[in-house]
């Protein structure tokens, strides 16, 4: 499974960068409004730190001719943009014009099965069930992963990679990997969970107490 990291903050994505198990970056209007810079240097910078590989950036406009203006202009920015289209009707219709151009979107806000078949239709590069959001509202977010899945699985001509999205915490992820989703994108905060354990840091502590303790030495 290939982890995009979700977040807009040039110092986490640094820092997930150089543990070198980052495949991509997302960002959302709502995260890149945090950093307090303008979109394009925010979108740019990232797409520098990430070099290839795939950097997602979305479009605010809400009709299709709009969004493909915006689309068109955010994808000249760097290679490596990846345009996000909301799952409506002009947005589905944006991605068909997209996805003949070579433009490559992924398609946001996706919360059933039904949607997510629609934007694979369209030729999307990547669709973004947001688990967490439909778990609020006593949804069960993940079955949205996996019937997708499946649906992407019977179909040799939809290519279309899924994005679990909206992850919450570890177990999230974890799902998300069982699941086969291709992809999933993960708050920092998250990322850097998964890697702590209890008996981690009990072990390495004794390991190292016993390694003093014997006057051992590497050099
Ligand atoms: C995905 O691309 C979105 O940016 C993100 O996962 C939304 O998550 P949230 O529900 O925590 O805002």
């Amino acid at each position: 499974m290939k982890i995009f990291v979700d977040t807009a903050n040039f110092d986490d994505i640094r820092t997930a960068n150089d543990w070198g198990i980052v495949d991509g970056v997302t960002t959302n209007p709502s995260l890149a409004g945090r950093e307090g810079r303008p979109f394009r240097e925010i979108v740019e910078e990232i797409c520098q730190i990430m070099g290839e590989r795939p950097v997602s950036a979305e479009v605010v406009a809400t009709d299709t001719e709009g969004m493909l203006k915006e689309a068109r202009e955010v994808s000249s920015w760097a290679s490596n943009v990846v345009v996000k289209i909301p799952l409506i009707p002009t947005g589905i219709q944006a991605i068909t014009v997209l996805c003949q151009e070579g433009i490559k979107v992924n398609c946001t806000l996706c919360f059933s099965p039904a949607q997510a078949l629609l934007a694979a239709k369209a030729g999307a590069t990547y669709v973004s069930p947001f688990i967490g959001r439909l778990d609020d509202i006593g949804h069960d977010g993940m079955e949205v992963v996996a019937q997708t899945r499946q649906i992407l699985d019977n179909y040799d001509n939809l290519d279309t990679q899924i994005i679990t999205s909206s992850v919450r915490h570890v177990r999230h992820f974890v799902r998300a990997a069982l699941i086969g989703s291709h992809v999933a994108t993960v708050p920092f905060a998250v990322l850097e969970q998964c890697f702590h354990h209890v008996l981690t840091d009990v072990g390495l502590e004794r390991f190292l107490a016993d390694w003093e303790d014997a006057g051992l030495s590497i050099f």
